[in-house]
């Protein structure tokens, strides 16, 4: 099971499990960096979008927003989640690849790809990604990313690791979750290889899953040069720390990157 499919076939477990769908703490300190930047977004995408957390930050902050995730089952516990305030600002969320995007060309004015979401694409996958936000942002349109710090990364994983832990759900009881982590340099990755057993009620396809997940360590430099070849101008660099000190691995401390669209 690779990245996306860990997504698509559990993603009410990863809901449950993974702690930026739900993480109030994690969003604010994102849009406490983020929001001085936004002035004039009326119309924002947000690819690879979860449960929608940006969604709903951005709506918030009376943005139009659509979220566009290749989790069926993420996006119905956004559409769960979502406010329903009479006078919000409205908001979509939508299942589909963040690939071949099923929205119209220079129609918005910001696109969003955070929570580590382009770490889980590969070198060659990259550049179809920025080609999909270039052709969804009008001129000077906002482009919005965030990257592990890679040196954080690698300064926790100095050796081959293996954790587990069992870890409560509501949905499915007790899991166990077993990681075996290393890094490869040359390819510049780190590879997660994950199982998980299901002690209590086990979803459809067994009590155990394999999970193997490439997490690709992007120099922001490579990135910056890339968006450049799309068109993109790079205007800021922040740090984004976890603000609730919670994290030990790839959300403990990123780099968000903000583009604007050149032509
Ligand atoms: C690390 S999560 C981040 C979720 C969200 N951005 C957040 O910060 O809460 C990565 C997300 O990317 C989505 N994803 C993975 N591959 C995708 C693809 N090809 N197209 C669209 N979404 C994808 C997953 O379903 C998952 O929700």
């Amino acid at each position: 099971m690779d990245n996306q499919d860990y997504y698509v076939r559990n993603g009410d477990l990863s809901y449950e499990v993974d702690g930026e769908h739900t993480d109030a703490g994690l969003t604010n300190a994102e849009m406490g960096l983020l929001s001085g930047h936004l002035c004039g977004v009326r119309r924002a995408a947000h690819l690879c979008c979860g449960a929608g957390r940006h969604v709903a930050a951005f709506r918030r902050l009376g943005i139009f927003s659509v979220g566009i995730d290749i989790s069926e089952r993420l996006i119905r516990r956004g559409l769960r989640d979502q406010e329903t305030r009479p006078g919000a600002q409205p908001s979509m969320l939508v299942v589909g690849d963040v690939k071949c995007l099923p929205l119209k060309d220079r129609t918005f004015d910001c696109v969003t790809l955070l929570g580590n979401s382009l770490c889980l694409f590969s070198k060659t996958q990259c550049p179809d990604i920025f080609a999909q936000a270039g052709r969804l942002l009008s001129l000077d349109g906002l482009f919005v990313l965030d990257l592990p710090d890679a040196d954080c990364v690698r300064a926790g994983m100095k050796a081959p690791s293996r954790t587990s832990q069992t870890v409560p759900t509501k949905s499915f009881g007790q899991v166990e979750w077993e990681w075996i982590r290393h890094l490869n340099g040359e390819k510049g990755i780190l590879i997660s290889q994950e199982t998980i057993q299901f002690r209590g009620a086990a979803p459809r396809g067994g009590t155990e899953r394999r999970l193997r997940f490439d997490l690709s360590l992007y120099d922001p430099r490579d990135i910056c040069s890339l968006a450049r070849e799309h068109r993109f101008r790079p205007v800021l660099e922040l740090c984004c720390q976890d603000p609730t000190g919670r994290y030990k691995g790839m959300l403990k401390k990123r780099v968000m990157l903000l583009f604007q669209k050149d032509a």
